[in-house]
């Protein structure tokens, strides 16, 4: 029992260190997550336990997986091959029934499943992340696509399959491993280190009452080793264990950190293995961490880190930089490239979870294919990483691409993409904990107008509430909130409030009574009671978002007549649901509550965040009217976070680090499946001096997720604060937002169809090229914009790296650069570098306006960046922004191509039959003019522009080597087929 005392003491502690950090980083940005709050590996028991495994088995040349596949036991059909796995060590007599379940499923997307699980344990391991993370029920591949090779002498079972063949799984029995290769060439490795590890459920072994002999025997921690004499007759030897098979045993049934206690309850229940991306030195993914996207060695000589990367949604603030803590989120998705190879794995485990990552020296020689063609017994580079999770079943998908885009699709099939935001909500974003009041809200939006800055959405953080009782205004400062939203939303503007999943525990106030009513808390351990913590309102309760009672009633809290105040402007942020308690362990809830279904939370932690995130998403887009799209931002968010709105970054400081980290941070997020994300622009903690705001803003302006944000204590920083010439500059970057709105909307489009990142990572769009697999400090949004944020204070010179043997064209004075390799580019204090890639089309609206909705009707720019061989060609994608419209067809998607002197816009066919008819999106706004149209890297200066028959007027000038050309006016529609021919 936690005494009144240990929960009141870690909140004040908390709120004291807030401020105290807040002050303290008014004077000097110093780093000072509290560490200590959270466990290391070493204090974790299933980590220690699993990465003693590996260390046994590292310090033995003979070591060999105890695993072994039955092999009379494999039935292939279906797509699904099944067996039984035996640990021989554990499982000694032949009556043993076999141990572990093992599957491999060959999916219709070219995708495996891998699953490994108790056969028959004494209850049921929890097997129900599947029913939550995945989005329908996938196909095998048929038979006849796949194709048995007869096992080899060694027992090793091949099958071969993929659309074209192209994969091939090796099944090995004696010791078990499984080897994935494309093409031949052995790519995903499972168990080839023998770390495969399976803690079985137990009955704990209640202490014997000890006779005074047997205490003695017991003191000398030895373990009998049975063996035989040259008679055949058993006899027992002690042998002493050593310091790691003595951690092997270590934390089984209880386990404390700090004031708390893991009851453990089920007992020890973990499991681990080791994953080898063979030939590929670059591993990426598993976010969330504040470190760098080419993930660090966490173990082998000179590691830069010694801790492995967690994956345990955190309430971290004030994180560290190039750190492997965990924080808020979770996705444990890993991909792997090299120049002749990619691949991903998904680890579909929602408990905590560590993963050591070991590099095998960078081959210098060319890689595995010349390692092949060698023939030589060399092991060529590699990855080997090691997956460790504290509970559940083991349950892998491995993704064999061939390319990112195809394992961006394979993945995203299992788990959905991103869902298409409102197109409002990829605009700026306006926020700070807190606008004090009405009259602050109504002067902040007067102020953006003053100073002609565009911005969609202002946000009120918790102090908005009666004492955080979410759902309710303070009356004396919010007394009109309905009012407040329409004089907002007559700009086209919108509001945000914050809605925590802890419920203050007040008898008087209706959502406490209502849930208590209903029984949707979650419970303690004993599940006899409903848990209570810590947290914004004081003594609070969590809402069990896994009973579907809870989820459609937390739904109907946002319908208009519920969430007394709110109206059709006004969207949700989700925050603290990792979830952050106070008074918890590592500053969240115990593992032994209890979820609906008598779940223990230790088996979905990683999961209760979405869960929350997805019933808001649910509410808002059911509330009393059913037709437009949600807008939910969340801190905490685990795979499939995607399908219910944004995410950003967490309790961020506004220090030139943070901002650093901001790049590497997103790119991993993003292509781990989330692209809606963002980072606290200007940085949550401290104070930024108007240079590093700046900065900051230059830089923001290309996260999916674009907004502002301040601690309460912060001082106030809106964007014309500063005065000039800041004021200028960030105007201007926030405008360059606007005007590049198209372009984005195009690419979340394509990322709700097909599972693309936003923002991508140099090494997604330049696969072959070695000189990007470890860059992060630079990045492309889309296939079209390449970005270097200037992340220094008094920088005016940044080396850029150009990629590709093709020109770059900045896209504010259309100077040209040439690839491949570094070059130092001005960046002087109102210009990061930003250049557009030759072969791209991107569209743009470039009228100044107060808010994306204002810009509705306006006409486009095409901006075509031809490249050495003239051609060029992007997307452009429109629909009304807000309804779902769009699922029946009512949007409008263009595709632009440039090939031998003619642009010719022609629409992309889709699955869905478009609607037509007059009252349609498509219909009113098929008409809206391309009113320019600008080519960059003409070899010589443009003189004849036609459309048809008809003359266009066109304006050159020479930029370096090449023209610059606009034509304007050419009287074309967005929505309509046009050849536009130029000589
Ligand atoms: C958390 C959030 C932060 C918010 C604050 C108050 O620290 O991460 O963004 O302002 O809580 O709600």
């Amino acid at each position: 029992m936690e005494s009144a005392q240990g929960r009141i003491t870690p909140s004040k502690r908390r709120t004291i260190v807030r401020s105290v950090l807040a002050l303290g980083l008014a004077l000097a940005c110093v780093s000072a997550v509290k560490r200590e709050d959270f466990k290391t590996c070493s204090q974790s028991g299933f980590c220690t336990r699993n990465r003693a495994y590996a260390d046994i088995a590292k310090e033995n040349p003979q070591w060999a997986s105890p695993f072994q596949l039955n092999p009379s036991s494999l039935r292939l059909s279906n797509g699904v091959l099944t067996g039984d796995l035996i640990n021989v060590q554990e499982d000694k007599q032949p009556s043993d029934k076999p141990a572990l379940a093992f599957e491999l499923h060959l999916l219709d997307t070219d995708a495996a499943r891998v699953r490994i699980n108790e056969r028959n344990p004494i209850q049921p391991r929890y097997d129900g992340v599947q029913d939550t993370v995945l989005i329908k029920p996938y196909g095998h591949a048929t038979e006849g696509s796949y194709q048995k090779l007869s096992k080899d002498e060694n027992g090793v079972l091949t099958i071969q399959y993929g659309a074209q063949n192209q994969n091939t799984v090796r099944i090995s029995s004696a010791p078990f491993k499984v080897e994935f290769l494309v093409n031949g060439v052995p790519t995903v490795l499972l168990n080839d280190e023998g770390l495969l590890r399976f803690e079985r459920l137990r009955n704990k072994e209640e202490p014997k009452v000890e006779e005074e002999g047997e205490k003695q025997e017991e003191e000398t921690s030895s373990d009998p080793l049975v063996e035989q004499n040259a008679g055949g007759n058993d006899i027992e030897i002690a042998i002493e264990k050593s310091e790691l098979e003595k951690k092997l045993e270590e934390n089984l049934w209880e386990e404390r950190f700090k004031e708390f206690t893991d009851s453990k309850p089920r007992g020890p229940e973990s499991f681990g293995m080791d994953i080898t991306f063979s030939g590929i030195n670059h591993v990426y993914g598993i976010p969330e961490h504040a470190s760098s996207l080419s993930l660090k060695a966490t173990r082998g000589p000179d590691a830069p880190y010694t801790e492995p990367y967690r994956l345990y949604n955190l309430d971290v603030f004030e994180y560290e930089g190039d750190n492997p803590m965990a924080l808020y989120g979770s996705v444990p998705f890993m991909l792997g490239h090299s120049k002749n190879s990619t691949a991903a794995v998904f680890w579909m485990n929602a408990a905590e979870t560590w993963i050591d990552v070991e590099k095998s020296p960078e081959d210098k020689n060319g890689g595995i294919l010349s390692w092949i063609k060698s023939k030589k017994a060399v092991h060529p580079a590699a990855t080997k990483t090691h997956w460790i999770s504290e509970a559940g079943v083991l349950d892998l998908f491995v993704f064999l691409g061939p390319t990112h885009r195809d394992i961006f699709r394979q993945y995203a099939s299992l788990v959905g993409t991103t869902a298409l935001p409102q197109a409002f909500s990829i605009a700026y974003h306006q926020c700070r904990w807190n606008y004090n009041n009405q009259k602050d809200v109504a002067e902040v939006d007067a102020g953006f107008d003053e100073h002609d800055i565009p911005y969609d959405v202002l946000w009120l953080d918790i102090e908005h509430t009666n004492g955080k009782r979410y759902f309710t205004w303070d009356e004396a400062k919010f007394p009109n909130p309905t009012e407040m939203q329409e004089s907002l939303s007559s700009k086209g503007r919108k509001m945000v409030t914050i809605i925590d999943p802890h419920i203050k525990k007040d008898g008087d106030y209706y959502v406490s009574k209502e849930g208590a009513d209903l029984d949707v808390y979650i419970k303690n351990k004993d599940a006899s009671s409903d848990f209570d913590g810590w947290c914004w309102p004081g003594s609070s309760q969590w809402i069990d978002f896994y009973n579907p009672k809870a989820r459609d009633w937390w739904a109907s809290q946002f319908s208009y007549d519920k969430y007394i105040g709110s109206t059709r402007s006004l969207f949700t942020w989700n925050d603290m649901n990792e979830p952050s308690v106070f008074s918890g362990p590592e500053i969240t809830i115990p593992k032994d509550v209890i979820h609906y279904g008598n779940v223990e939370h230790r088996n979905v932690h990683n999961l209760y965040g979405t869960m929350f995130h997805s019933a808001t998403a649910q509410g808002l887009t059911h509330r009393n009217e059913t037709n437009q799209r949600p807008f939910v931002l969340s801190r905490a968010f685990f795979a499939g976070t995607q399908r219910f709105g944004a995410i950003w970054t967490g309790d961020n400081v506004a220090s030139w680090e943070h901002l650093e980290l901001a790049s590497p941070m997103l790119l991993t997020i993003g292509l781990s499946g989330i692209p809606f994300s963002g980072a606290d622009v200007g940085g949550f903690f401290g104070n930024p001096d108007a240079e590093l705001l700046t900065r900051w803003y230059q830089a923001g302006i290309y996260y999916p997720f674009f907004r502002a944000h301040a601690h309460l204590d912060s001082k106030r920083r809106e964007p014309w604060l500063f005065g000039e010439p800041y004021t200028t500059q960030i105007r201007e970057a926030i405008r360059t937002r606007y005007t590049l709105l198209p372009f984005w909307y195009t690419l979340f489009q394509e990322a709700s169809v097909e599972g693309t990142p936003i923002i991508r990572p140099m090494f997604t769009e330049f696969p072959e090229d070695e000189a990007v697999f470890g860059m992060d400090d630079q990045y492309m949004v889309g296939d079209a914009i390449l970005v270097k944020p200037v992340v220094k204070s008094a920088v005016v010179r940044s080396n850029v790296y150009f990629a590709g043997k093709e020109k770059w064209f900045d896209i504010k004075d259309y100077s040209v650069e040439q690839g491949p390799g570094f070059k130092d580019i001005d960046s002087p204090a109102d210009k990061i570098p930003v250049y557009q890639r030759a072969g791209t089309i991107v569209p743009k609206r470039e009228r100044p306006r107060r808010s994306s909705k204002a810009m509705e009707n306006d006409p486009f720019t095409l901006v075509i960046a031809l490249d050495s061989k003239g051609e060029a060609s992007g997307r452009l994608y429109l629909d009304d922004g807000e309804s779902f419209n769009y699922e029946k067809g009512d949007y409008i998607l263009r595709e632009f191509k440039v090939s031998k002197g003619v642009l010719s816009s022609r629409k992309v066919e889709s699955a869905v039959p478009a609607s037509s008819g007059e009252s349609s999106f498509a219909e009113k706004a098929g008409g809206l003019r391309i009113e320019r149209i600008v080519i960059l890297g003409a070899t010589t200066p443009l003189t004849n522009v036609t459309v048809g028959d008809r003359t266009v007027q066109v304006n050159c000038a020479q930029v370096g080597g090449s023209y610059v050309c606009t034509v304007k006016e050419p009287q074309v529609a967005v929505g309509k087929d046009f050849d536009l021919s130029f000589a």
